[in-house]
C-alpha cells in the first residue's frame, strides 16, 4: 500500500511516516545501508537523516544499491550544529548531497535552534577551540541573528535547486516568532520537526504552527519505544482494534495531521509501523490519548535555548 501524504505550505506533500536513521543508528553507516533495503521492502519511501547522525553516507549507499526512481523517494536531512551563516549552510547542504549521492534533497531542516556544545563534545565532532568560535548558544540576540542567517542560507539552497522544501527542527513558538518577523524571510518553514507523542503533547506549539501553516513533524512518535508502549490506555485501545500500542500512537498522530519519523531495526516492526491506515480512533479516544500527556521528553528541551 502506498503511504499517504500530508500537504505542506508549498503545496507539495510529505509522506505520513519517515524511516529515521538517527538515535541508535548514530555513526553506523553500514547498518543503515542494510536496513534501508528492508525498510524499502516493507514500504517506507521517506528517509530522515542529519549530518550529525553520521548516517548520510550509509543512507546514500543503501539507496544507490536499490537503484530507485528518485521521484518516488522523499529524503530529509538536517544542517550541522556548526553551520550558522549563509555560506556555511549552503556548503553543508552541498556536503550532505555529496554524501547521499543525490542532486537534490526534498527537505532540509535547521537541526537545532542553537549549537549543542555537549553533543559536539560527546560525539568528538569539534575541538574546544572550534566550539569557542561558535555563536553563543545562551545569548538570545546572538542566536536570533545566527538563526536568521542560517535560514537565509536555506533560502539560497532553494533558489539554487539544491533543496525542494526547507524547515526547522526543535523550534519553540518564541524561536519561530523571532524568525518570521524578519522581512528577509520570504519562505515560511514548511515543517518544524519536534518531539511529539501522547506523553509529549505541546498544544500551544501545535496551534501556533497550524495558524502559520507550518507542519509539525513528530520525532520519537513512539516515545522512543519506552514507557508509552506499556501504557494501559494505549494497550486497551490497541486491543479494541486488534492493533499494537505503536500503531495507535502513529494513528493518533496521523489523525492530528502530524507526519512522523519512526525508527526500528526489526523487519517485522517496519511492517507493523506502516500498518495503521485501516482503522480510525473515535474523537473520545483521540482526546483520551491526548490527555495522557506528561510533558515527558526523551530528548533535550529546546526551550533551554533562548
Ligand atoms: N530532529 C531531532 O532533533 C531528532 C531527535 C531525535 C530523533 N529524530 C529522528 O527521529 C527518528 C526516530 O526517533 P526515535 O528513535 O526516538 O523514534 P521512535 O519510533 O519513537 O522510537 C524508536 C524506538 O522504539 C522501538 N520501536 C520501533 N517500533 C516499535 C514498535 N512497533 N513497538 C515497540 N517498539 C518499537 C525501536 O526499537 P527497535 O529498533 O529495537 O525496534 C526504538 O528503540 C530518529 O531516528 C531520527 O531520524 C530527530
Amino acid at each position: 500500500m502506498a503511504i499517504p501524504g500530508i500537504e505542506m505550505n508549498t503545496g507539495r506533500s510529505i509522506p505520513a511516516i519517515s524511516f529515521g536513521t538517527g538515535t541508535s543508528f548514530f555513526n553506523r553507516p553500514d547498518d543503515v545501508a542494510s536496513n534501508i533495503n528492508d525498510a524499502y521492502k516493507a514500504g517506507f519511501r521517506c528517509f530522515d537523516t542529519a549530518t550529525i547522525y553520521g548516517t548520510e553516507i550509509g543512507l546514500g549507499k543503501g539507496l544507490k544499491e536499490l537503484n530507485l526512481d528518485r521521484k518516488d523517494l522523499f529524503i530529509t536531512s538536517k544542517t550541522p550544529d556548526w553551520a550558522w551563516d549563509k555560506d556555511s549552510i549552503v556548503e553543508s547542504v552541498r556536503e550532505s548531497l555529496a554524501k547521499l549521492q543525490l542532486d537534490y534533497l526534498d527537505l532540509v531542516l535547521i537541526h537545532t535552534p542553537a549549537p549543542r556544545y555537549d553533543m559536539l563534545r560527546r560525539l568528538g565532532l569539534k575541538t574546544e577551540e572550534e566550539i569557542k568560535n561558535l555563536p553563543d548558544c545562551s545569548n538570545q540576540e546572538v542566536m536570533n541573528g545566527a538563526r536568521l542567517q542560517a535560514w537565509l542560507g536555506l533560502q539560497v539552497c532553494v533558489q539554487k535547486g539544491l533543496v525542494r522544501d526547507i524547515g526547522v527542527s526543535n523550534y519553540t513558538v518564541t524561536h519561530l516568532k523571532n524568525l518570521l518577523k524578519h522581512e528577509e524571510v520570504t519562505i515560511v518553514p514548511a515543517v518544524n520537526q519536534v518531539e511529539y507523542n501522547p506523553y509529549m503533547v505541546d498544544t500551544p506549539l501545535y496551534e501556533y504552527c497550524k495558524e502559520n501553516k507550518i507542519l509539525i513533524q513528530a520525532f520519537a512518535p513512539l516515545g522512543n519505544g519506552k514507557t508509552l508502549m506499556e501504557d494501559e490506555v494505549m494497550k486497551r485501545v490497541a486491543q479494541k482494534y486488534n492493533k499494537t500500542p505503536a500503531q495507535v500512537a502513529l494513528r493518533w498522530a496521523w489523525q492530528l495531521g502530524i507526519p512522523t519519523v519512526n525508527k526500528t531495526e526489526k523487519t517485522a516492526r517496519m511492517k507493523e509501523n506502516l500498518d495503521y491506515f485501516d482503522f480510525s480512533l473515535t474523537n473520545q479516544e483521540m482526546e483520551e490519548i491526548t490527555s495522557l500527556n506528561k510533558n515527558e521528553r526523551r530528548f533535550g528541551d529546546p526551550a533551554r535555548f533562548p
